[in-house]
C-alpha cells in the first residue's frame, strides 16, 4: 500500500521533470530557430505596387483589437495618427527614452543594450564622422553615372579584413555597380582608437560612409535610416539598393539577372530577400533577441532577414516618411518590415537568399552558383570561393 503511493509519487515527479526538460528544450530550440517562418501573417493583402502612407496607420500595423499596454504598442498607437511633421518629440529626442524609462514598470530589469537602445532610440539624426577639417570622401552619384545597383554594406570600424575581402571579390568594381560601407564612429566606447586607420582607409578607397554614433548592434537601424537619407540626397535615381552585412557573399551576376527579369510593377516597389512571416518575439530573458512583454506585444510583421535584402531605390524617401511615424524598435530588419507594412508593401521571398548558412556546412562554389546571397563567411572563405568561382577549371 505504502509502496504503491511511493510509486505514484515517483512517477508524478518523473513526469514533472520530463515536462521541465521538454519546456526548456522547446524554448532553447525556439532561440536557435529565430527567426523561423511560421505561416503567413494576415497583413496587408493589397498587391498594389505603389506605396501609400495613410493618415492613420493603426489598421495597417494590425492595431485594431484591444490595445495592449506594452510601451511600443502604446507609442505606435499615438504616433500612427500624427502627421509626419509633428512626429518629432517635443523636448528633443531624449524625451522618448526618458519617458520610456519612467513608464515601463520593469525597465530596470531590461538587458543593458536594450536599455541603451530605448534611452536614445528617438535620436536619429547624426552628423557624418569626418577626419578633422575634411569634407566627405564619398562622391555623390553623378547624373551621368547613376548606378543600377548600390551595394550598401553594413560594417564596423574594426572590420578591415571583411571590407577588403568584399572589395577584392564580389564588391569589386563593375559597370552599374557602386560599393559603399556604412560605419559608425571609429572612436568606440571601450575599444581601441581606430581614427587614424579608418581615416587612411577612407582616403584610399573613398567608399566609407561614416557617422558619429556608437557602432553597436542595436544602432543598426541608424545605418538604414542615414543610408536612406544619403540615397535620397546623393543618389536618388539608383534602381536598387542591396542592404547587406560585411560577412556575406553575393552572386552578383545571378542577382543582376534576377533583378533585370522582374516584372516592372514588382521592381518599382521591391523589398526582396529571405522573408520571415509570423516570426514571434523571443521571450527568454538573457537569450539572444530577447524582447520583454512590457515593451512589445504581438507578432512581428513579415520582414526580410537583415543579413541581406534589396529595396527599390525610389522608396528611400517613402521609407523615411514611414519611419517618422513608426515607433523605434531595436532590430533593424524587423523595423524595416514595419516601415514597409506601414507603406502597404509586401516583402518578396527568394530561396536564393541564405542569410543563416549552418556553420557545420561549408559552401562550395557549385552550390553558390545557384544562390544569390549567402552568409556568414569569413574573409578567408570569401576569397577562396571567389577564386574557385573564377577558375576556368570549375566543373559542376
Ligand atoms: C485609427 O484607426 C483605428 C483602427 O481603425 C481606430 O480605432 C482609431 O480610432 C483611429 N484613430 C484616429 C485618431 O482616427
Ligand atoms: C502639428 O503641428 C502644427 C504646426 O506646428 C500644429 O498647428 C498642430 O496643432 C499639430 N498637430 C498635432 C496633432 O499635434
Ligand atoms: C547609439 O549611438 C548613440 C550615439 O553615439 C548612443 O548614445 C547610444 O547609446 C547608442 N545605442 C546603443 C544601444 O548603445
Amino acid at each position: 500500500m505504502r509502496c504503491s503511493k511511493c510509486l505514484l509519487c515517483l512517477s508524478a515527479l518523473l513526469t514533472l521533470l520530463g515536462l521541465k526538460v521538454y519546456i526548456e528544450w522547446t524554448s532553447e530550440s525556439r532561440v536557435k530557430a529565430y527567426p523561423e517562418p511560421q505561416g503567413t501573417l494576415p497583413g496587408p493583402t493589397a498587391t498594389s505596387a505603389e506605396p501609400t502612407l495613410p493618415a492613420n496607420l493603426s489598421a495597417r500595423l494590425g492595431q485594431t483589437g484591444l490595445l495592449p499596454s506594452a510601451y511600443w504598442n502604446q507609442q505606435q498607437w499615438r504616433l500612427g495618427t500624427l502627421p509626419s511633421e509633428n512626429s518629432t518629440e517635443p523636448g528633443g529626442c531624449q524625451a522618448w527614452g526618458a519617458a520610456a524609462a519612467a513608464e515601463i514598470p520593469d525597465f530596470a530589469s531590461y538587458p543593458e543594450d536594450l536599455r541603451h537602445f530605448l534611452l536614445s532610440a528617438a535620436c536619429r539624426r547624426f552628423p557624418q564622422w569626418l577626419p578633422a577639417g575634411e569634407d566627405s570622401q564619398v562622391a555623390s552619384c553623378s547624373s551621368t553615372n547613376v548606378p543600377y545597383l548600390l551595394l550598401a554594406v553594413k560594417s564596423e570600424p574594426g572590420h578591415f579584413a571583411e571590407r577588403q575581402a568584399v572589395r577584392e571579390t564580389w564588391g569589386s568594381s563593375a559597370p552599374g555597380i557602386r560599393l559603399l560601407f556604412l560605419l559608425g564612429s571609429p572612436v568606440g566606447k571601450r575599444g581601441p582608437d581606430l581614427r587614424t586607420l579608418v581615416t587612411w582607409e577612407s582616403h584610399h578607397y573613398s567608399d566609407l560612409l561614416l557617422w558619429d554614433f556608437l557602432d553597436v548592434l542595436y544602432n543598426q537601424t541608424l545605418k538604414d535610416l542615414l543610408l536612406l537619407t544619403w540615397v535620397g540626397q546623393h543618389c536618388p535615381d539608383v534602381n536598387f539598393v542591396l542592404q547587406i552585412q560585411d560577412d556575406a557573399f553575393v552572386n552578383i551576376p545571378a542577382l543582376l539577372g534576377h533583378l533585370q527579369a522582374l516584372p516592372p510593377t514588382w521592381a518599382r516597389s521591391l523589398y526582396l530577400g529571405e522573408v520571415f512571416t509570423q516570426a514571434k518575439p523571443l521571450r527568454k530573458p538573457g537569450g539572444p533577441y530577447y524582447v520583454p512583454g512590457s515593451f512589445f506585444d504581438g507578432d512581428y510583421p513579415a520582414y526580410a532577414s537583415g543579413g541581406g535584402y534589396v529595396i527599390a531605390g525610389r522608396l528611400a524617401p517613402w521609407l523615411l516618411q514611414a519611419a517618422a511615424r513608426v515607433a523605434p524598435f531595436p532590430f533593424g530588419d524587423v523595423y524595416t518590415g514595419l516601415c514597409f507594412r506601414a507603406l502597404g508593401l509586401v516583402p518578396r521571398g527568394h530561396s536564393g537568399f541564405r542569410t543563416a548558412w549552418p556553420a557545420d556546412h561549408t559552401i562550395d562554389p557549385c552550390t553558390l552558383r545557384d544562390l544569390l546571397l549567402v552568409r556568414p563567411l569569413s574573409p578567408q572563405d570569401t576569397i577562396r570561393l571567389w577564386r574557385q568561382l573564377q577558375s576556368p577549371k570549375l566543373k559542376c
